[in-house]
């Protein structure tokens, strides 16, 4: 019997699947720029695998799944290709009923989004409203997030409480710093991907990863599929995580 050249796809063990999944989807420029297309055109594609991949990962079993979509340093980018992502931003909260695909998720987003025009903070919020009720999986869509400012915002929060007497300095402990957080009542990420080669968070849920696993890949975000994903789990479901401790064996 000859042996198939084809690559053995690797099962994955889906009673030990992480709960949450973090992803910096890094690369739309590079991917668009080696096809000589313009940089808008690797952010529409990368729309277009944030939908296939929010897919896979909820028929895989993924609970929650935060992407970082907009960071508070993406500003810095010339003011057409803000505008052509926020454009995209908009698109996807307005058709996000129809990206969802009746599978009953949840749509919340972290960041600031005081700053955003009328039209896209009330589509957030008609998204958000829409979905608080649902029981299927959770998608955080961080924009105009940065973790810096996000742990600021909790340490301003606990302050003041502090002031008004609300609060005893010993009381505060990572439960209750959590808490201010925009992830409060979510777990943690035990996993964050980052494609495109690069190697670092990037201001991204610095607290809440203290012991996630990273996990990169070479691969541009619009190239990223179902596959990358089991991959990315596998890895993860083979790494030994002792959160500080030895192992039990
Ligand atoms: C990084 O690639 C990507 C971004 C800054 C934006 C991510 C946005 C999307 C994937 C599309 C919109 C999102 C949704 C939820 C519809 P880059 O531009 O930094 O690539 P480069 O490093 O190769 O230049």
């Amino acid at each position: 019997m000859f042996f198939s050249k084809k690559k053995q796809t690797k099962e994955i063990d889906y009673n030990n699947l992480p709960k949450h999944i973090g992803i910096i989807m890094d690369g739309n420029g590079r991917w668009a720029k080696r096809r000589g297309l313009p940089r808008s055109m690797g952010h529409q594609a990368g729309s277009e695998t944030v939908r296939t991949v929010i897919r896979e990962a909820n028929k895989i079993g993924i609970k929650y799944i935060t992407i970082y979509a907009f960071s508070t340093e993406n500003w810095k980018r010339p003011k057409e290709e803000v505008d052509y992502l926020m454009s995209l931003l908009l698109d996807y909260f307005k058709n996000a009923e129809k990206y969802l695909a009746g599978e009953n998720g949840i749509i919340r987003v972290i960041g600031d989004r005081s700053v955003f025009n009328d039209d896209i903070k009330s589509e957030i919020e008609r998204v958000e409203r829409m979905t608080a009720d649902n029981t299927g999986n959770i998608l955080n869509i961080a924009i105009n997030y940065g973790s810096q400012e996000e742990i600021l915002m909790g340490v301003k929060k606990i302050a003041q409480k502090v002031k008004d007497n609300e609060l005893n300095v010993e009381d505060i402990d990572a439960k209750l710093f959590s808490s201010m957080l925009y992830t409060k009542d979510q777990p943690d990420p035990d996993l964050i991907i980052r494609t495109s080669g690069e190697q670092r968070l990037s201001n991204f849920l610095l607290w809440q990863s203290a012991y996630s696993e990273l996990w990169f890949t070479p691969k541009n975000w619009p190239d990223f599929n179902r596959g990358d994903l089991e991959q990315a789990i596998y890895d993860f479901q083979n790494r030994k995580r002792r959160f500080g401790g030895v192992d039990s064996e």
